[in-house]
């Protein structure tokens, strides 16, 4: 049995992307419970290491786990939890830090992008979130942590505290192993078809969101860019976006698409597709909403049900580095 973690950042909106490539893996994964255990944290922790808003914070932590729930996501396996619920995230996170060095931390890509020359109100939370993310992993002795291409650089941090801390203190944790989506889970951008869709590209032009109304899902793809060429096929050089709209087809349908004699054709059937799939998460969502205290009742029966293995990871830490029991 393996255990993984999947982490969700509380920000922005969830998009298909998020959909195919990490909450639909974990889904999946609850079919063979005696093959793969998963924890789906949210990381409202990590919120606060950039300017933020206590109100939203609240509002998209919440909307994170009722999504997850819509989408699949069974709380009767897969423990949903919100990294600020469980406290030995934090106590972990500062013992870690004794075991960081500065400069590792300040080498991260991500932290030299968002604390690059000029910005102001950096927060030193940001110099060590991603200390903060290796204790969201190994407190809970992952053995698996799905990771996209930008994080994978934190992924490989936390092998090497973990790694270090056991040579140099005995063994405590688990040395994690990232894994990556297939890449042909990959959706790309509709407006942009080089690069994937993501909540943090500015732009919603390219972004399929999972509660989109089925109006702007319709605009969304007839919008999307594709070419000149006039055939459908796939391309990912050529016609990369008609190759990526194929791929969103695929994903959504779950079949190989038929021919198509028009690119308004294709668009067409991609737009049932994706509103086939959707469709059952907005009301599912609907219908969880009207009850925020039954969400907030699976988070914290998450908190409890992993805080057992996490506090005796701790209590590990702790004695392995000489502090009293
Ligand atoms: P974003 O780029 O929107 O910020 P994240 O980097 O937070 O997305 O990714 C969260 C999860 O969703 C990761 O497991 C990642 O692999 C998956 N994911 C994100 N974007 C895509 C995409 N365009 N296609 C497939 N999977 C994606
Ligand atoms: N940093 C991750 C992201 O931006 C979110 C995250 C926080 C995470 N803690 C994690 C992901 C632990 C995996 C494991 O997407």
């Amino acid at each position: 049995m393996t255990r993984r973690l999947t982490g969700f950042q509380p920000t922005g909106h969830l998009h298909l992307g998020n959909l195919v490539g990490a909450m639909r893996p974990l889904v999946r994964a609850q079919e063979r419970p005696e093959t793969t255990h998963s924890i789906a944290m949210i990381a409202d922790l990590h919120a606060l290491t950039v300017e933020h808003d206590p109100d939203r914070l609240r509002a998209n932590t919440l909307q994170v786990a009722t999504v997850l729930l819509a989408a699949g996501v069974d709380p009767r396996r897969t423990a949903v939890i919100a990294n600020s619920q469980v406290p030995e995230h934090t106590e972990l996170h500062y013992l870690l830090e004794s075991a960081t060095g500065y400069g590792e931390a300040a080498r991260m890509i991500q932290f030299k992008e968002k604390s690059a020359a000029g910005k102001s109100g950096v927060r030193l939370s940001l110099l060590t979130y991603p200390v903060l993310m290796a204790a969201d992993i190994l407190v809970h002795d992952s053995e698996q942590v799905p990771v996209g291409d930008d994080q994978s650089q934190h992924l490989e941090l936390a092998r090497t505290i973990s790694a270090r801390f056991n040579a140099r203190y005995g063994d405590t944790f688990t040395v994690p192993e990232g894994i990556r989506p297939e890449s042909a889970a990959r959706i790309m951008d509709l407006a942009d078809p080089t690069r994937k869709m993501s909540k943090s590209t500015p732009s919603a032009a390219g972004r399929i969101g999972l509660l989109d109304p089925p109006e702007v899902i319709r605009r969304t793809i007839a919008r999307a860019v594709t070419d000149t060429v006039g055939v459908v096929r796939d391309d990912p050089d050529g016609q990369p976006g008609v190759t990526n709209l194929l791929a969103v087809l695929r994903a959504c349908a779950d079949r190989e698409p038929g021919s198509f004699t028009s690119y308004g054709a294709l668009k067409r059937e991609v737009t049932d597709a994706v509103e086939a799939v959707l469709a059952p998460i907005r009301a599912r969502y609907a219908e969880l909403s009207e009850d925020p205290g039954h969400v907030r009742q699976i988070l914290a029966e998450g908190s409890a049900r992993v805080r057992p293995r996490a506090a005796e990871t701790v209590r590990r830490t702790r004695a392995a580095l000489g502090l009293l029991d």
